[in-house]
């Protein structure tokens, strides 16, 4: 029953399947979300963003990237000179998954099963949008990019050689950030993934 929901692959252009991906229902998770969220940005952009998924202000705005979360990205950038306009922001997965309790809605991980099935939708962006440099941000990202399950600390800050001459850059993903209780080593981790966004800048 779920494959006839599946959408057509869409004709080729980023605005195609990005309307495409409005009625997706390749997993549950759009069951309770607001709205796909799809990446956005230049269509020809020479760097893509990825993260993890959209959160609670992503979800009821329609954009990535716009919540706490995103103010850490946006200032990361900021201190590196890169202006988020030049760059395709998008998530690894594209709807908010959540549990409802009470008024509020818990974030939850995506699994590996709902990251496979939204990376159909990656994929088109990568093969649209053609990024010579990838920055994921967070193991899901990495992981819908490579199947990679490894420890972020073992290959991150470091460019890495990607098939047709495209480069990975790995960081950690700004909402880890956001949940360091410790203030000393929330301000380190912080000051570091800044220094990420500065290799960023000089890889582009
Ligand atoms: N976290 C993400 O991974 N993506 C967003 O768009 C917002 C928060």
């Amino acid at each position: 029953a779920r494959a006839a929901t599946i959408p057509l692959p869409a004709a080729g252009t980023l605005a195609a399947v990005r309307e495409a991906a409005r009625s997706c229902t390749r997993c549950d998770i759009h069951c309770l979300a607001t709205q796909t969220v799809f990446g956005e940005g230049p269509a020809d952009a020479d760097v893509m963003v990825i993260g993890e998924q959209p959160g609670d202000h992503e979800d009821l705005v329609g954009r990535p990237f716009v919540g706490p979360a995103g103010t850490l990205f946006e200032e990361a950038l900021k201190l590196a000179g890169i202006e988020r306009d030049r760059l395709y922001v998008t998530n690894a997965v594209k709807h908010f998954k959540y549990q409802p309790r009470g008024k509020r809605r818990i974030h939850q991980k995506p699994n590996m099963g709902e990251v496979r099935q939204c990376r159909w939708w990656l994929r088109q962006e990568l093969e649209l949008v053609k990024p010579k440099l990838i920055v994921a941000m967070g193991a899901t990202a990495l992981f819908a990019l490579t199947d990679m399950r490894q420890k972020l600390a073992d290959i991150r800050s470091e460019p890495i050689a990607m098939e047709e001459g495209k480069t990975l850059f790995v960081t950690v993903h700004p909402s880890y950030l956001l949940r360091i209780v410790d203030e000393d080593l929330k301000q380190k981790e912080i000051d570091r993934f800044r220094g990420d966004f500065a290799s960023v800048k000089r890889l582009m």
